[in-house]
C-alpha cells in the first residue's frame, strides 16, 4: 500500500526531479489513491505539493502552485491507515522545523507514544497521521548530528511497526536517504542520476537497472553512487539486476482500462508461465531452489498461504497437487495461519502464493511458517519481492506487471505455476513417470489458445453484463474445482461493481443458500465437463433446481454439453476437452469480464476500485 518515488540528478537545478517523481506516482497510483504529494529539495527550502484524491489533481495544484526548481524530489501516493484522505494527512510530511521531509509506507505502532513524547517537548503536528512522527524525530535527531543517514538510523531505532521512508533536507541536497522494514523499497540506477520506487514501477520508463534492498538497511542515494548500510551502519553489498519488462508493458495498449488489457493478456501470461520450463534432459525446473531434493522428497504436508485471489489460486492448487502427488493440501488465508495453532514442522512445505510478493499477512505467514521449520516454496508474480527473496525456493509467475487492482492475469499466471508445482512433486516423488508429466505440459501448452477462444465471447458476456446491470446481487456455484473459481468470481464482482456476490460450492446449496434464490436473481454456474459424469451430473441437477425458482441463470459449459439444453438461455462455452483439472483458466475469464463490464456500465474506475489497494502492505 501507499507508493513511493524519489529522484536524484544533475546538480543543475532544473525542474526534471518534479516531473521524474510525478510520473512515478502516476505509475503507481494503483497502490494507494486517496492522496498524493510531493516534496522538492531547493538547497536552500522544501518545497511541498499534496493534494487529496488522484495524482491529477496534485498535478492540477502543481499548475495552480508551480513548485520551484529543486535537486531532488520525493513523493507519495497514499492509501489511508490512519487519519482520513485530506490534504493534511497526505505526504510528504516535515520535522517542526522543517529541516526534512519524509514519505512513509506502512505503519509506525508506537505512534502515540512518540507523539505524545514529541507535544510534551513542545512540537505541533500538522496531520492526524502515524507518520508525521517520523518526520518529528528525523529532524531532531539531524539537528543533533547534523548527517542525514546516521539521523535516519537513530530514528528508526525508536519506531516499532514496518516501514520504507523516504527523506530529504536542505542541508544534505546532495542525497536522499531511505530506510527499510517490512516494507517493499527498490532504487533505480541511471546514468549520473538515480531513482527510489516502492517498486520498479516507479522508474523503469527511465532504467531497466534495479538494487533490491533487503529488510533493515538504510540507503543513501546520491545522483552518481548509492550506499547501502544495515542499521548498526555496517556497509553491505546489495543485489543489482535487470528488470524483464519494459515501460510499455505497464500501458493500456489500446484497451480502455489496465484491467481490459489485462483480462486479454492471460494467454500470454499462462505462456510466460510455462516458457522455459525444462532443463536440457526433460525435467521440470523451478526458478530458484534453496531446498534439497531429498527434502522435498520427504515433505508429507503442503500448507497454501495466501489472500483474496492469490488464495483462491491456492484452492485450485490443492485440487491438482493431492490429485497428481497425493500428499495432503491444507489451504489457509495467511492471516489466519498466523494466529492459529496451525501443525507445521521440518516436514511440511509452505507454498505462499502471492502476485506482489509484498503482502503483509503472507509475509508474516512466510516468516512463520520459516520459524516452526518449515520450508517455503514463493509463487510470486514481481521480480525481487520480500516473499520471493525471504523463501526457500520460488517459481515465478511472469505474468508481467498487473497495474489493475483486480487481479486477472496473475491469477491465471498463479493457477498455472501451481500446476507446474504439482507436476514438479509429482515427478521428483515418483507419482508420475516422466511421459505422464511430459502429456499434462502438452495440454498446459494448449491453455493459451483455449483462453483465447473464450474471449472471443467477449461480446456476449458483455451483452450479459447490459442486461444485468441493474441487479443487486448476484450468486455462482461450482463444484471441484468450479469451487474457488464460483469464490473468484463473486469477489471480482463485490470488488469491482460494489454489488452483493456469493460463491458456494454447488454441493452447499441445499444445505441453506437455496433459500436465497428468488424470482430473477441472476446465478452463475459452471458446469464440470460431461467426461467426468458423477460431478457433470450433480452440477447439472443444480442448474434445474436454480432454475425451477424462478433465477436466472447463466452456465458456463464445455461446447457440446448437451445436458445443457434450450431451457437455459444464458450459457457461456468454454472449449471441450480442457483437463478436467485445468477448467478454472478457462472458467475464469467470462466472470472476469462479467465483472469488469458491469462495473463499467454503472460508471466505476475499475482499475482502481475504491477503497482498495494493489499491495496490501500492512496487516
Ligand atoms: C482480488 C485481489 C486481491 C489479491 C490479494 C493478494 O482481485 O487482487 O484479493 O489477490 O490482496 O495479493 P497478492 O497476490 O499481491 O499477495
Amino acid at each position: 500500500m501507499c507508493g513511493i518515488a524519489g529522484y536524484i540528478g544533475s546538480d543543475n537545478l532544473s525542474q526534471h526531479p518534479l516531473e521524474v517523481v510525478l510520473e512515478g506516482l502516476s505509475r503507481l497510483e494503483y497502490r494507494g489513491y486517496d492522496s498524493s504529494g510531493v516534496a522538492v529539495n531547493t538547497k536552500k527550502e522544501i518545497a511541498i505539493r499534496k493534494k487529496v484524491g488522484r495524482v491529477e489533481n496534485l498535478r492540477r495544484e502543481i499548475e495552480k502552485n508551480p513548485v520551484p526548481d529543486g535537486v531532488c524530489a520525493i513523493g507519495h501516493t497514499r492509501w489511508a491507515t490512519h487519519g482520513k484522505p485530506t490534504d493534511a494527512n497526505a505526504h510528504p510530511h516535515c520535522s517542526q522545523t522543517n529541516n526534512v521531509a519524509i514519505v512513509h509506507n506502512g505503519i509506525v505502532e508506537n505512534h502515540q507514544e512518540l507523539r505524545n513524547e514529541l507535544i510534551a517537548l513542545g512540537h505541533t503536528f500538522r496531520s492526524e497521521t502515524d507518520s508525521e512522527v517520523i518526520a518529528h524525530l528525523l529532524g531532531i535527531a539531524l539537528d543533533e548530528c547534523a548527517d542525514l543517514p546516521r539521523a535516519m538510523a537513530k530514528t528508526v531505532a525508536r519506531l516499532e511497526g514496518s516501514y520504507a521512508i523516504v527523506a530529504i533536507a536542505p542541508s544534505q541536497p546532495q542525497m536522499i536517504v531511505a530506510a527499510r522494514r517490512n516494507s517493499p523499497l527498490v532504487v533505480g540506477l541511471g546514468e549520473g542520476e538515480n531513482f527510489l520506487g516502492s517498486d520498479v514501477a516507479a522508474f523503469v520508463g527511465y532504467t531497466r537497472y534495479a538494487m533490491a534492498i533487503d529488510q533493515d538497511r538504510i540507503v543513501t542515494v546520491f545522483r552518481d553512487r548509492v550506499e547501502v548500510t544495515d542499521f548498526a551502519g555496517n556497509r553491505v553489498e546489495p543485489t543489482v539486476y535487470e528488470v524483464d519488462w519494459n515501460v510499455d508493458a505497464a500501458l493500456h495498449d489500446g484497451y480502455d482500462t489496465f484491467m481490459e488489457k489485462e483480462i486479454h493478456e492471460q494467454p500470454q501470461a499462462v505462456a510466460e508461465t510455462l516458457r522455459g520450463r525444462l532443463t536440457a534432459d526433460g525435467h521440470l525446473k523451478l526458478d530458484e531452489l534453496r531446498i534439497g531434493e531429498e527434502e522435498l522428497r520427504s515433505i508429507d504436508k503442503i500448507i497454501v498461504v495466501a489472500c483474496g485471489s492469490a488464495a483462491y489460486a491456492g484452492h485450485v492448487a490443492k485440487y491438482a497437487i493431492e490429485h497428481w502427488c497425493r500428499i495432503p493440501v491444507e489451504v489457509e488465508l495467511a492471516h489466519e495461519f498466523r494466529y492459529r495453532d496451525s501443525i507445521v514442522n521440518a516436514k511440511t512445505l509452505v507454498v505462499a502464493i502471492s502476485q506482489s510478493g509484498e503482502t503483509m499477512d503472507t509475509l508474516m505467514a512466510v516468516r512463520h511458517a520459516a520459524e516452526q521449520g518449515a520450508r517455503v516454496l514463493a509463487i510470486v508474480n514481481v521480480f525481487g519481492s520480500t516473499i520471493a527473496r525471504e523463501a526457500d525456493a520460488v517459481l515465478y509467475t511472469h505474468a508481467g506487471p498487473e497495474v489493475a487492482v483486480a487481479s486477472t492475469k496473475a491469477f491465471s499466471a498463479q493457477i498455472t505455476a501451481a500446476y507446474l508445482l504439482g507436476l514438479y512433486l509429482a515427478e521428483l516423488r515418483g507419482n508420475k513417470f516422466s511421459d505422464e508429466v511430459a502429456a499434462y505440459l502438452e495440454e498446459l501448452g494448449k491453455m493459451p489458445q483455449r483462453i483465447r477462444k473464450v474471449l472471443e465471447q467477449e461480446d456476449r458476456v458483455k451483452a450479459l453484463a447490459a442486461q444485468m446491470s441493474d441487479v443487486d446481487s448476484v450468486l455462482f456455484l461450482g463444484r471441484h474445482v468450479g469451487f474457488p473459481i464460483a469464490l473468484e468470481g463473486a469477489l471480482k464482482l463485490k470488488e469491482l461493481a460494489y454489488i452483493h456476490a456469493e460463491g458456494f460450492a454447488a454441493g452447499e446449496l441445499k444445505h441453506g443458500p437455496i433459500a436465497l434464490i428468488e424470482k430473477d436473481l441472476p446465478v452463475f454456474v459452471i458446469v464440470p465437463t460431461p467426461r467426468r459424469p458423477l460431478l457433470h451430473a450433480k452440477v447439472v441437477s443444480n442448474v434445474s433446481e436454480v432454475q425451477a425458482r424462478g433465477a436466472r441463470v447463466v452456465v458456463i459449459a464445455e461446447e457440446g454439453d448437451d445436458a445443457i439444453d434450450d431451457s437455459v438461455k444464458n450459457v457461456i462455452r468454454v472449449p471441450q476437452s480442457t483437463p478436467t483439472l485445468m477448467m478454472p483458466l478457462v472458467t475464469v475469464v467470462p466472470l472476469q469480464i462479467f465483472a469488469c463490464e458491469l462495473a463499467k456500465l454503472k460508471g466505476y474506475d475499475v482499475d482502481k476500485p475504491r477503497n482498495l489497494a494493489k499491495a496490501v502492505t500492512v496487516e
